[in-house]
């Protein structure tokens, strides 16, 4: 159509394509956000005008110049968050499949919050009250809500965390392998990550004492259940032996309690519950048992760490959205929350050993433990493979892992993969993922 041709009306339109008037409306709504199109209310829709063709591309050269040499590097958690080509087995990712999402109890909880009058309103600062409440009950052990703080999820709960521990230039002590997300915030914080490594019990509290003495750090990252990417879960023994490294170096722990409510098998109870000393800060999101979109988490500290936390959320985005917050209270105060819960521990248990089963059968030269809950498998590649270029491969063959080296803050000791079972779509597409896996390690 030519610029400022006037499109057949909407009636036209369905009777034309056979479709419904909400399809015609969405349809013009896309042309429109692609400037294709320009609606004037009473008058219809009409073809937009073009865009100046040709001429000299803007000099933008200069940028880099004044930029200088700092870069934030989010190639990683973009290969996260980056959705797979269609028909490829998703076996990569950090959020469950849509259909192991609350997603009716979501659209109820989201209705319900929107239409309290004061719902776009401030909250109260610190959060909603009742769900500042709801997190201080549910993790227990003489938390008050007074010490909880909502956040607007686990990512941006650990960039206020860290920046308000910890200045530019310091060193933050991490497990290794780790999750990346993490060493992507430290390092655009100006931290420098130093690694500890764990094993089957999770972190080495031997090693983490070395780390604390050698390198003068204040502050320790570490998840304690259901470690992402390992799978692990801090053993009881090594519980006290953390805290008394931190204590020693007068060091904070900050706890990273994403997968509370993946637990195939019960975890244990938070760190923070059983440190009496203000030493650790706990982060609890909520994104992984629901939908990525759901960005509300909670931060609970304890003293004058708690007071820095809240001033420097306060500085860097005022509180979180109110509908959200409240939207969360909704959903986790419903009748449906504990069977939501239940539900998604036995999808995940089936879909563990699905994927373990498909392992065995196709690729029994992988070393892979078994998790007691979260996302992912870890799985040892044998010696010699480079697990980038093979996650490279495995893409162009059509299925989604990720490469292990990027979870490493260092070198990494040998090569791996992480291999999610949420993400699929179907047990049948995990079994499928390994199939093609299996090919481009043989090839
Ligand atoms: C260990 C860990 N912490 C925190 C996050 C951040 O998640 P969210 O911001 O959705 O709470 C993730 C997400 O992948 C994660 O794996």
């Amino acid at each position: 159509m030519s610029p400022g041709e006037r499109l057949p009306s909407s009636r036209a339109l369905v009777d034309r394509h056979r479709v419904s008037p909400v399809t015609v409306s969405r349809a013009l709504g896309l042309l429109a956000a692609e400037g294709l199109v320009v609606t004037r209310p009473g008058s219809g829709a009409f073809a937009a005008p073009r865009a100046e063709a040709g001429g000299e591309p803007a000099d933008l050269d200069w940028q880099a110049v004044t930029l200088g040499d700092r870069s934030v590097d989010a190639s990683g958690v973009s290969w996260l968050l980056t959705p797979a080509p269609d028909g490829t087995a998703t076996l990569s990712g950090g959020y469950l499949h849509p259909t192991l999402q609350p997603v009716r109890a979501l659209a109820t909880a989201a209705a319900r919050a929107a239409r309290r009058p004061d719902a776009w309103e401030m909250p109260r600062l610190g959060g909603v009250p009742e769900l500042r409440a709801w997190f201080a009950r549910t993790v227990g052990g003489g938390v008050s809500p007074a010490d909880v703080l909502i956040t607007s999820g686990g990512q941006q709960s650990l960039t206020t965390v860290l920046r308000a521990l910890l200045p530019p230039g310091a060193p933050l002590l991490v497990e290794s392998p780790t999750y990346l997300g993490v060493l992507a915030v430290a390092r655009a914080s100006g931290l420098h990550p130093v690694p500890v490594p764990v094993d089957a019990g999770g972190v080495r509290p031997d090693l983490l004492a070395e780390a604390f003495a050698m390198s003068g750090a204040r502050a320790f990252y570490t998840q304690p259940a259901f470690h992402n990417p390992t799978g692990t879960v801090l053993a009881a023994e090594r519980r006290e032996r953390v805290l008394d490294a931190a204590r020693a170096a007068g060091a904070f722990v900050v706890e990273d309690d994403y997968a509370r409510y993946l637990g195939i098998e019960a975890p244990p109870p938070p760190l923070i519950t059983q440190d009496t000393g203000g030493r650790v800060v706990h982060i609890a999101s909520l994104t992984k048992a629901t939908a990525p979109s759901l960005r509300v988490a909670a931060v609970i500290a304890r003293g004058p760490v708690a007071e820095r936390i809240r001033a420097t959320q306060l500085v860097e985005e005022f509180f979180p959205a109110r509908p959200l917050q409240e939207t969360l209270l909704e959903l986790v105060s419903s009748p449906g929350w504990p069977r939501h819960l239940r539900s998604v521990r036995a999808a995940l248990r089936s879909r563990r050993d699905a994927l373990l089963t498909a392992f065995a059968r196709d690729l029994p030269e992988l070393r892979i433990d078994r998790p007691a809950g979260g996302l992912h498998l870890w799985a040892r590649l044998p010696d010699g493979v480079d697990d980038t270029a093979l996650a490279e491969a495995a893409l162009r063959a059509g299925v989604l892992v990720s490469a292990g080296r990027p979870f490493f803050p260092a070198e990494a000791p040998a090569p791996h993969l992480r291999i999610s079972y949420a993400t699929a779509a179907s047990e049948a597409e995990l079994a499928e993922g390994v199939r093609r896996l299996a090919a481009v390690l043989r090839s």
